[in-house]
């Protein structure tokens, strides 16, 4: 089932999602709700989607990009389930990540994201997982991963002047930022 995505103003965008009790994780209740979060990512043609932005307050979050026409330059990411996410920062170092959301229509802007993350969680099996992510794939898993903390976007755009419709971007500011992600790309191996 495609879910209705919640958008920018919706208070449950802003809840710290609860984590899931690991008793539940193979029951039909969320192993269903899981495949609706990954058809209604597939349907918007998103890089990604926290359970809250589907108005469902727990802590999970699916990654998956393939050709994604929002974000061509993004390299690919296996279809990926996390559930009850870990966030650790390996670097101090940050790059700019011109990033949009589907939850906040029409908008992009510049923020700023550590280069090399750590992810740990469960997979929708229960076992645990552990991902090391670099450069944009490691901005996704960041993305993502404030959602659970009712953080969106615009909250961590430093400088304001760097927001604008998909049109502005597209006509102002793509080719600049595609040359700046393929430096990351060739940086971080992805
Ligand atoms: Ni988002």
């Amino acid at each position: 089932m495609i879910h209705e995505i919640a958008k920018i103003g919706d208070p449950v965008l802003r809840q710290v999602a609860t984590e899931i009790p690991l008793d539940e994780i193979t029951s039909d209740r969320i192993q269903v709700f899981i495949n609706d979060l990954i058809d209604t990512m597939h349907s918007a043609s998103g890089a990604g989607i926290a359970a809250n932005q589907v108005s469902v307050p727990w802590r999970v979050f699916v990654v998956e990009v393939k050709d994604n026409p929002r974000y061509p330059y993004k390299p690919d990411i296996p279809l990926t389930v996390i559930i009850n996410p870990e966030i650790e920062f390996l670097s101090d170092d940050f790059f700019l990540n011109y990033e949009g959301c589907l939850s906040v229509p029409n908008l992009r802007g510049a923020v700023e994201r550590c280069t090399e993350i750590r992810i740990q969680g469960l997979d929708r099996s229960g076992s645990a997982i552990d991902i090391v992510a670099r450069g944009l794939t490691a901005g996704t898993f960041q993305h993502e991963y404030d959602h659970l903390q009712g953080i969106l976007f615009p909250d961590r755009v430093k400088d304001t002047r760097t927001l604008c419709t998909w049109d502005e971007f597209e006509k102002y500011h793509e080719s600049a930022f595609r040359k700046q992600a393929g430096d990351i790309v060739a940086k971080y191996g992805s």
